[in-house]
C-alpha cells in the first residue's frame, strides 16, 4: 500500500544466499562404459558434451532428500530457519511419487507446517519457471520469503543399455532463498530479480519424452537444433524486456546440458569464457536442479558477487524454454 508522502515503490525479489546437494556416488564416463558394457569411450562423451561424470543417488535417496540437504544448506546460508519461509517450491522432473507434490514432503522434512508447498513441471526449464513464479507470489504480497529448489533423480528415468542418453543425464538437487525487498531505485540498479521470460511449444511434445518403459527418449540432434535457436531469441528477448545491455551481463548461469550449447549463448552475448559458469563436466545434465546448482557453485566459490548481473536460461523437453536476470 503506497503511503501519503512516500515515493511509491515496487517490489523485488532479492536472493538471500543458497545451498546445494549431489549425491556421494560420483560416476565417471569410464565406470558407465564398463558397469553396462557400452559401445562408447570417454573421449567421446566428453569432447560431444563436456560431461565427464554424473552423480548416481543411494537406493534409499529419493528426490525429496536431495532437495531437503539443498534446501536445509541455503537456510543456514541465508541466517533463516523454516520459520521464516511461506512457501517451499520443488521444481522437478522426477518426483518421488505421482501424488503427492514432492514439495510436501520436503515442507515436512524440513519440519515446516505452515504456508504451503507445490511442484513445478516444466523439465529442464522448472528452475526458470519456479523462480517466476515465486517472484510473482511475492510482489503480489502473498508470501514474503520462499525455498526454490530444483531437486532430480534422473538415474531412475535413463536406460543404461542407450548409449545416445544414458551418459547425459545425473541426480542433485540446489535451492535458492527468495525474499521481497522495497526497491531502491525502481529501475536496473536494485538488486533481485530484473526480469523473466518463460515459454512453451508443445508441437516438439515427442522430441524428448519418456518412452513406454518410461525411459527417456529423445531426438538428440533435433534438440539440440533447437536449444540453440531458442537460447539464442529468448537472451534477445530479456534484455530487450529489462533494458539491460550485453555489456552489463557480468556471469552466464546457464543450464548445463551439452557444453556447446552453452558456448554458443556465451558467444551471443559476447562474454570471455571466465563469466560462464560451467559445471556440467562433473554433474552432468540434472535438469531442474542444474541452474541451481551451477549458481550455488559460483556463490560459494566467490565468483559471484554481491550487485553483479546474472543471466539464467535453461531449455528442455515440451518444449520449453526461459531466462531470468538477475541483480544478486
Ligand atoms: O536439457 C535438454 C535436453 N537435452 C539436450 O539438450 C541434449 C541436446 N543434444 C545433445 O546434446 C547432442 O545431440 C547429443 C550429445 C545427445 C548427441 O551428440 P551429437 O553430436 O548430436 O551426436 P549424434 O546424435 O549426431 O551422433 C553422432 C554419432 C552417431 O553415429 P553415426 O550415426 O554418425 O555412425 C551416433 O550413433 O555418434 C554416435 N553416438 C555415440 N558414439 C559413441 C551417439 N552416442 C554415442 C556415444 N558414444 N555415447
Amino acid at each position: 500500500m503506497m503511503k501519503l508522502g512516500k515515493k511509491s515503490q515496487m517490489i523485488r525479489t532479492t536472493f538471500l544466499n543458497c545451498g546445494a546437494y549431489l549425491p556421494e556416488n560420483a560416476v565417471t564416463n569410464a565406470a558407465l562404459i564398463a558397469k553396462h558394457g557400452l559401445d562408447s569411450s570417454d573421449e567421446w562423451v566428453e569432447r560431444r558434451t563436456g560431461i565427464k561424470q554424473r552423480h548416481i543417488a543411494g537406493d534409499n535417496e529419493k528426490t525429496s532428500d536431495l532437495a531437503t540437504r539443498a534446501a536445509g544448506e541455503a537456510l543456514q546460508a541465508s541466517g533463516l530457519t523454516i520459520k521464516d519461509i511461506d512457501a517451499v517450491i520443488v521444481a522437478t522432473t522426477t518426483p518421488d511419487l505421482d501424488l503427492p507434490a514432492t514439495a510436501v514432503k520436503v515442507q515436512v522434512n524440513l519440519g515446516m507446517n505452515h504456508g504451503f508447498a507445490f511442484d513445478v513441471h516444466a523439465v529442464c526449464s522448472g528452475f526458470i519457471y519456479a523462480i517466476t513464479v515465486a517472484d510473482n507470489l511475492i510482489k503480489a504480497g502473498q508470501i514474503k520469503r520462499a525455498v526454490v529448489i530444483g531437486a532430480e533423480t534422473l538415474s531412475r528415468i535413463v536406460d543404461f543399455t542407450d548409449r545416445s542418453t544414458c551418459f547425459l543425464f545425473g541426480d542433485g538437487a540446489g535451492a535458492v532463498i527468495l525474499e521481497g525487498k522495497e526497491g531502491v531505485h525502481n529501475d536496473n540498479r536494485d538488486q533481485g530479480i530484473l526480469g523473466s521470460i518463460l515459454h512453451s511449444d508443445g508441437r516438439y511434445y515427442d522430441v524428448l519424452k519418456t518412452n513406454e518403459k518410461r525411459f527417456i527418449a529423445m531426438d538428440g540432434k533435433e534438440v539440440f537444433r533447437h536449444a540453440i535457436v531458442n537460447m539464442s531469441s529468448v537472451i534477445d528477448e530479456l534484455l530487450e524486456k529489462t533494458g539491460l545491455a550485453e555489456s552489463e551481463i557480468d556471469w552466464l548461469v546457464p543450464h548445463q546440458a551439452n557444453e556447446r550449447i552453452i558456448d554458443n549463448a556465451a558467444k551471443k552475448l559476447k562474454l570471455p569464457e571466465e563469466r560462464v559458469v560451467k559445471t556440467i563436466s562433473f554433474h552432468a545434465n540434472t535438469s531442474a536442479a542444474s541452474i541451481p546448482l551451477a549458481l550455488c557453485h559460483a556463490v560459494k566459490s566467490g565468483e559471484i558477487q554481491r550487485g553483479q548481473i546474472v543471466l539464467m536460461d535453461a531449455m528442455g523437453a515440451g518444449f520449453t524454454w526461459g531466462a531470468a536476470a538477475v541483480r544478486w
